[in-house]
């Protein structure tokens, strides 16, 4: 049986405050194969792992990332919101979880959060701190903006970008292949085991999100996914460590 990945959804987020250190520390040790994180930009160029545009969700702050400088958004608490466990977890940059990822084999899935700011400049910043940690080849480029993964793909053909999407693509790996795509991120009700199959023989993979029900994990393995994306990753080991693979 292939090697699934085992990606953990903005770390291990059902346990831990999303898009923190804890919760990223927490999925290696509950079996991650490969974590995705969201990615936003401040106003001066810094590269902060938040999945909202704006702070009040998920921190002790207000207001959008692209109007606030690196240091601004460093001062907030990003685990106060989750459980009193987490008072002070700060909201990460991109270059603390490529260190964390030093010296171990995870794949990294960053998902460039510019669909509603665009953030100009946000793919070369990717791409240049990617490449400063000589991670380029654990690293998967995802986005809903398929302008943007097009673009990473011209000036970094050898990263691997996955279109994500939530329904309503004809032959999803020939769209794939037009934008020279790696990988389908899918919302997981979009895919079905023909979809797989055909993606498959066009040399793209699926890599569905975000599945948190252990019985459709079941269905999409053996409908021959190449990863999941879960909130859940010791779900998810579990079943892969049962099925042998
Ligand atoms: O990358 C998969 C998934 O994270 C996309 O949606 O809103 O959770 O970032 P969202
Ligand atoms: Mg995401």
């Amino acid at each position: 049986m292939k090697n699934i990945i085992n990606f953990a959804h903005r770390g291990a987020s059902a346990v831990c405050p999303e898009n923190t250190m804890a919760a990223f520390h927490k999925s290696l040790v509950l079996g991650a194969t490969g974590i995705e994180t969201d990615v936003q930009m401040t106003k001066d160029g810094g590269l902060v792992l938040i999945h909202d545009e704006a702070l009040s969700r998920t921190t002790d702050g207000t207001g959008y990332i692209k109007d606030k400088t690196l240091q601004e958004v460093l001062e907030v608490d990003a685990g106060s919101w989750f459980g009193a466990a987490f008072k002070g977890e700060k909201i990460p940059t991109l270059e603390d979880l490529l260190d964390l990822l030093q010296g171990r084999d995870t794949i990294l899935n960053i998902e460039l959060k510019n669909g509603l700011f665009l953030y100009p400049g946000m793919e070369e910043k990717v791409i240049a701190t990617v490449r400063d940690f000589h991670m380029s080849e654990r690293v998967i480029l995802s986005s809903f903006n398929h302008y943007s993964l097009a673009y990473c793909k011209s000036i970094a053909p050898d990263i691997l970008t996955g279109i994500l999407y939530g329904e309503g693509l004809y032959r999803p790996w020939d769209y794939a292949a037009s934008l020279k795509a790696d990988a389908l991120h899918a919302t997981h009700y979009a895919v079905l085991p023909e979809f797989v199959a055909e993606a498959t023989l066009h040399g793209i993979d699926y890599h569905p999100f975000t599945v948190n029900d252990p019985e459709r994990m079941k269905y999409l393995i053996a409908a021959g996914v190449a990863g999941i994306i879960t909130d859940h990753p010791d779900l998810l080991a579990e079943l892969l460590a049962a099925q042998g693979g």
